[in-house]
């Protein structure tokens, strides 16, 4: 299967996912280009140092969402790698739902929270200043609500009383590693069934 990226930042899920496909030499998956709106995000390097096509494409001045003026080149600069699915990993704007209908609503994204607990920004924060015990990561079909779609996986991490913020985010980065690769890979081999709409 075809997939491409999206990001706005570090690109530590981006990273992972190559890494992780590297290592196991998986055949049914291709990582065809990785594409963000913010030409300096770290994300769009690690791309080229692992030889995959990285562009950077301008969104526009709202910080949420894609200028629907530019929406159109977005559509069809990745649709010119016709992927199967696209990944968020980290990208940070709201998807219109003509956006999301363009690729048949194969779109995931991660999410540093147990979902529906903890939406939007900050989610390590929310959680660690609400005083759960348990957080983690989500990974959930995407949907032009934020962080709403259908859940597809989580991984817990439990908040022990030595932990501070950064340990925490360390701890759900850490499981965020472990599960978006696990999740492309259950979906290029048909585990995780596309058009689940
Ligand atoms: C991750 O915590 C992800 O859950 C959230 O944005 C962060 C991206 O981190 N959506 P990175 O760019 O993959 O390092």
């Amino acid at each position: 299967m075809n997939i491409c990226i999206l990001g706005s930042g570090r690109g530590s899920n981006c990273q992972a996912i190559l890494q992780a496909f590297q290592d196991q030499k998986e055949q049914n998956c291709k990582i065809s280009a990785v594409f963000s709106d913010n030409e300096d995000a770290r994300i769009l390097n690690i791309a080229n140092s692992h030889g995959i096509d990285a562009k950077y494409l301008p969104a526009g001045g709202s910080s949420s969402k894609l200028d629907p003026s530019l929406e159109k080149a977005w559509i069809e600069q990745i649709q010119s790698y016709n992927p199967d699915f696209l990944v968020l990993a980290g990208f940070m704007r709201i998807l219109s739902p003509a956006f999301i209908h363009s690729f048949n609503e194969n779109i995931i994204n991660i999410h540093p929270s147990l979902l529906p607990s903890f939406k939007g920004l900050n989610a390590i924060q929310q959680a660690w200043e609400y005083g759960v015990k348990i957080t983690g990561c989500t990974i959930h079909w995407v949907n032009s609500e934020i962080d709403s779609g259908k859940i597809i996986a989580q991984a817990p991490v439990r908040i022990m009383p030595t932990d501070t913020l950064e340990l925490l985010q360390q701890k759900i980065q850490a499981a965020e590693h472990m599960l978006l690769p696990w999740v492309i890979l259950d979906i290029a081999n048909g585990i995780i069934p596309l058009n689940h709409v």
